[in-house]
């Protein structure tokens, strides 16, 4: 069954339940997360957050947030990515991030990196990032971090340590 829904910026009014979905998906232990300690270093909002609503109820939300990578802004870091237990294979989540990443990139980033599942994130056009080329400031599975280039080449421009990005957006026009 395809997955009807809308998908929308994330409002303050929808907080409680995208914090619903990040429980029921990845349980009290996100916290402690790699990917969360970035996050929770940011001074600002992600800058892109979007829900996907259906009949009125959040059923998926997905969260990037801008980083430096050695220093070097332009990045993002793709995360966290829920859906709903009861609306999960219905390509909800493929169409949330990729509705994501075409905002990345009309807002000029070049390249996206997350932590997760490189059979599903594949399906996006994400691959393993060469060992050792990228830091995180966690632990966290090599095979498990993946990239996927907004401009061709971007990822060979990156090294170094991830961090978040607290300047204000950079104008990329
Ligand atoms: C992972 C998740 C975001 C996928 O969202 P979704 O809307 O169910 O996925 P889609 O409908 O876009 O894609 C479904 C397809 O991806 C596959 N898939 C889903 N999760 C997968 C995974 N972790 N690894 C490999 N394949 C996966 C499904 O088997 C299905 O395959 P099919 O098309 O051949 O039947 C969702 O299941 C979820 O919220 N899971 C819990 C939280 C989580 O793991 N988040 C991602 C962090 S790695």
């Amino acid at each position: 069954m395809p997955c009807v829904f809308s998908i929308r910026p994330q409002s303050p009014e929808d907080a409680l339940a995208v914090d619903a979905l990040h429980e029921a998906a990845f349980g009290p232990g996100r916290f402690a997360r790699t990917a969360y300690r970035i996050r929770e270093a940011a001074t600002r909002p992600p800058l892109i957050a979007l829900t996907a609503r259906h009949e009125d109820r959040v059923i998926g939300a997905i969260q990037f947030a801008a980083i430096t990578i050695g220093g070097r802004r332009g990045a993002m870091l793709l995360g966290p990515l829920a859906i709903a237990p009861e609306h999960k294979n219905q390509g909800c989540g493929l169409q949330l991030m990729n509705h994501g990443l075409a905002e990345a990139s009309r807002l000029g980033f070049r390249l996206v990196v997350l932590i997760g599942d490189l059979p599903y994130y594949s399906r996006a056009g994400f691959a393993v990032i060469p060992r050792g080329q990228i830091h995180l400031p966690g632990p966290a599975d090599p095979a498990r971090f993946l990239a996927k280039a907004l401009q061709p080449g971007a990822l060979a421009e990156y090294s170094g340590l991830v961090a978040a990005d607290n300047e204000p957006p950079p104008r990329m026009d």
